[in-house]
């Protein structure tokens, strides 16, 4: 009897470990994909949803390693009788299932958002009280990503509110990546690795360079400097998310969209395009699809970028490789261009955290710069270049 009782004990406690996880699995190097928020707002919609599909294949984005989908607020409209979440049948007509069906053809995957409170942000019903419900209808959809807003949670505690939704997943057995959106507020970087697989690090992103609202919303340069404290906690499964892109919105020009999409790929940055890419003009493309740049982001290692050095305006940032290479970014926040003359030879390089680990630089490197495409020289030679105001030269150094 007693044997008995301890087995059912036993098997009690291992079922509740193997719960409480998110899937470990997913997301090992940020995830990248396209949500309608920053462009679109409200105004989404199944036409919408297949041309961004379409579009993702015919730009080459998807070839970029773009692969996510991700409809933002504004699909749900209400919940049926049994509770139910519903669609809004005007600009949803042939549904949740059939939309997913569509976008997974094309050899993407399709992501959904909700809320943890009440009512998402802009008003329409949210998950709390539904966890279960949603997260099993969402995987009867196909959903392969969630964000998880949270408006309208009033005293709810976040850690338990996310782990409630973590949970919901994990139990209906989908793979599901899980995007936190608490904007900072509680500092997910100190628990949400396990409960998530990115979390939202500020306020929404505007489509500024340098401007910050009242209400939390904040420009490109806000952001990266709120990333510095908190590069350790990012890594592989579990990404600081300082938001998603505005590349090929209005408000940057086409430095300012250089130099915030190469901050974001040192950063190991989710990269979530945020534009209409059915109508990208050459350099926005360029832009998104700079192969070079995205592998530092993709890099397997994930270690952020650390600002090396802080002239003011004028900032070096270096990324670790895999295979004992570097990224170098010079980021020119200023008004005025930015003459560089900068030894890259050293013998190790101190990271700032982790310790002050160094990382030995073994040997002289091939030097790449990352924009241009070319290689332009060893490191055993200082480098020597011009960074444009607001803008960025990143560069390789390669092993031969
Ligand atoms: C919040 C989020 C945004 C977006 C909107 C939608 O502001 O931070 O990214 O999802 O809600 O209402």
């Amino acid at each position: 009897m007693r044997i008995i009782k301890l087995k059912v004990f036993i098997s009690l406690i291992l079922f509740c470990t193997v719960q409480a996880q998110k899937f470990n699995q997913l997301a090992q190097t940020p995830p990248m994909g396209w949500n309608s928020w920053n462009k679109f707002g409200c105004d989404v919609s199944e036409d919408l949803i297949k041309q961004i599909a379409d579009a993702m294949v015919a730009t080459g984005l998807k070839d970029a390693g773009y692969e996510y989908l991700v409809i933002d607020d504004c699909w749900q409209i209400a919940r049926d009788e049994a509770g139910n979440i519903i669609a809004d049948p005007e600009r949803f007509p042939s549904g949740m299932k059939a939309l997913a069906d569509y976008v997974h053809s094309k050899g993407l995957k399709f992501g959904l958002y909700s809320d943890a409170g009440t009512k998402t942000c802009q008003g329409r019903p949210g998950s709390r009280g539904y966890e279960f419900q949603d997260a099993r209808t969402y995987a009867a959809w196909g959903v392969d990503y969630l964000k998880y807003d949270w408006c309208n949670t009033g005293t709810q505690n976040a850690e338990a509110s996310y782990k409630l939704m973590r949970d919901a997943l994990f139990q209906v057995g989908r793979p599901i990546v899980f995007s936190i959106c608490e904007w900072g507020s509680n500092q997910p970087w100190l628990w949400a690795a396990e409960i998530g697989h990115i979390w939202r690090t500020t306020g929404d992103i505007q489509d500024c360079w340098d401007c910050e609202y009242n209400w939390g919303g904040m420009g490109v340069v806000q952001i990266i400097d709120k990333q510095v404290p908190i590069r350790k906690y990012s890594g592989p499964g579990h990404w600081n998310d300082p938001d998603m892109l505005e590349v090929g919105n209005s408000g940057l020009t086409e430095s300012e969209n250089r130099a915030h999409f190469s901050m974001w790929c040192m950063l190991s940055a989710p990269l979530m395009a945020g534009n209409d890419i059915r109508s990208m003009d050459k350099k926005t493309i360029e832009i998104l699809t700079n192969k070079e740049v995205i592998a530092l982001d993709q890099d397997p290692l994930g270690i952020s970028a650390f600002k090396f050095v802080d002239y003011g305006d004028r900032e070096v940032w270096i990324k670790p490789l895999q295979n004992g290479e570097f990224a170098y970014c010079f980021l020119n926040r200023g008004d005025d261009e930015w003459k560089v003359n900068y030894p890259l030879k050293k013998d190790w390089l101190p990271d700032p955290d982790f310790g002050w680990k160094s990382y030995p630089i073994d040997g002289s490197f091939t030097v790449r710069d990352l924009w241009k495409h070319k290689n332009i020289g060893m490191s055993d030679k200082p480098f020597q270049g011009t960074v444009p105001s607001h803008d960025v030269v990143v560069l390789r150094l390669f092993k031969q």
